[in-house]
């Protein structure tokens, strides 16, 4: 596999050097700085880590038309760090050096790391050039949140180069290399359900919820990733999530991961609990319907002109998660929930997860805050994570991805 680094200016050295290191495990890396880049890491350490040779100009090896070969020959490009000058750069589609140049050229899967401060972020010029880079198919990658340069800490910091590498290669079906990736679930079984559960109101309707299934998915990844065989049952993915899951199952003898697609909640309990019997941890991060309606018609509920709504009288679903973790399928086995809140006048988003946490009896929930554009659909995640008692035990934020091996990494302390 052939994979082009981009690295521009920017501060975070260690971590370009990092992301060369990374990407090189996997296949071969050729980085293209920009001449910014190389103020902060020189050519010599880019190429002694990738071995191969660095180039910043189009004028160089203008025979080998260079800047359309490299582009051409990619299997994927990584932007990282991608500074807020060189997205706008991209977005214009301007082509005065190597690296603009190879991007106008390639025809694989583009990915950027973003790195700047949270203003620059958060100004609406970035955030348009993200909204275009998105809509062109640039997989841009949420920055992490923490200190940056100088002072200042928030959102805006470049992610771990692991993540970075690892989400990247997500794209093109290839996992990190072992050397890279922690092996730490190795052995285990796991059962992972993603999406929404629908419950049928007659054959054409049905009562649903929003939840598209990335941050299930990115936990089958993960642990797909880290050695589990996983089984994910899967409640109506969004479709690019679906396609995702595909991406994973093509990659077959590399990761073990099985998928048993489900509609209702009464299917998703029989998954899981037919799954779980084996497993060593189950993690609930479906959304799964509190309620289904009494009875399903075999015909569609017609509309009577003038008699106004039928009512549907509606019975409480099994609390799946609650059961698995008062019962335990399996001696030790570790249950994981999760729980979306908004937070409301009777308390916040923490006050109601920790309640549920009780309540569930789960060994580790991780509460989320969902609503105004955060959590569901979305490319990033912010959780805590509690214990079955509700104590603080962990918090992570980021992308889906990154939230889901802080979600492992708390359950694999958990393991027997
Ligand atoms: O009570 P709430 O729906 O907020 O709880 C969320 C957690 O409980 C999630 O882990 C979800 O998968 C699980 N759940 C369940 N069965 C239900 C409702 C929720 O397993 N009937």
């Amino acid at each position: 596999m052939r994979i082009l680094l981009g690295v521009t200016g920017g501060s975070p050295r260690t971590r370009r050097s990092s992301c060369c290191a990374c990407c090189a495990s996997r296949g071969a890396v050729r980085v293209i700085p920009t001449s910014a880049a190389l103020e902060f890491v020189g050519a010599p350490t880019f190429e002694a880590l990738s071995g191969e040779p660095v180039s910043t100009e189009v004028f160089d090896d203008v025979p080998g038309v260079q800047h359309v070969a490299l582009g051409k020959g990619a299997d994927l490009v990584i932007v990282a760090p991608a500074t807020a000058d060189f997205m706008a750069r991209a977005v214009a589609g301007l082509a005065d050096d190597l690296l603009t140049t190879t991007l106008l050229a390639a025809r694989c899967p583009v990915v950027f790391a973003p790195a700047m401060h949270t203003e620059m972020w958060d100004h609406p010029a970035t955030r348009s050039n993200v909204a275009t880079l998105r809509e062109r198919g640039v997989h841009v990658i949420e920055p992490a949140s923490g200190r940056l340069t100088g002072t200042d800490t928030g959102p805006g910091r470049l992610p771990e180069p692991v993540d970075i590498a690892r989400e990247a290669l997500a794209l093109v079906d290839a996992p990190l290399a072992g050397s890279v990736e922690t092996q730490d679930l190795t052995g285990r079984r796991v059962v992972v359900s993603a999406g929404g559960t629908r419950e049928p109101i007659d054959p054409v309707r049905f009562i649903g919820n929003r939840s598209s299934g990335r941050q299930g998915v990115a936990l089958a990844q993960a642990a797909a990733a880290r050695g589990a065989d996983v089984t994910l049952v899967a409640a109506n993915l969004a479709q690019d999530v679906t396609d995702q899951v595909e991406s994973v199952r093509g990659a077959a003898g590399r990761l073990a991961c099985s998928v048993v697609r489900v509609e209702s909640t009464a299917e998703l309990r029989s998954a899981v609990r037919a799954a779980g019997a084996a497993a060593d941890v189950v993690v609930m991060a479906a959304a799964v319907a509190d309620f289904r309606p009494a009875a399903t018609p075999g015909a569609k509920i017609k509309k009577v002109p003038g008699q106004g709504p039928a009512p549907i009288e509606l019975l409480e679903n099994p609390d799946i998660l609650a059961e698995l973790a008062h019962e335990r399928l399996r001696p030790g086995q570790v249950v994981v929930g999760f729980a979306a809140e908004t937070g409301d006048a009777s308390g916040s988003v923490l006050d109601h997860g920790r309640t549920k946490a009780r309540r569930k009896g789960a060994d580790l929930i991780a509460v989320n805050a969902v609503g105004s554009g955060r959590g569901f659909g979305t490319d990033s995640n912010e959780v805590t994570l509690l214990d079955g008692t509700g104590e603080v035990v962990g918090a992570a934020s980021g992308t889906k991805r990154a939230v889901a091996d802080a979600v492992w990494d708390a359950v694999v302390k958990l393991l027997p």
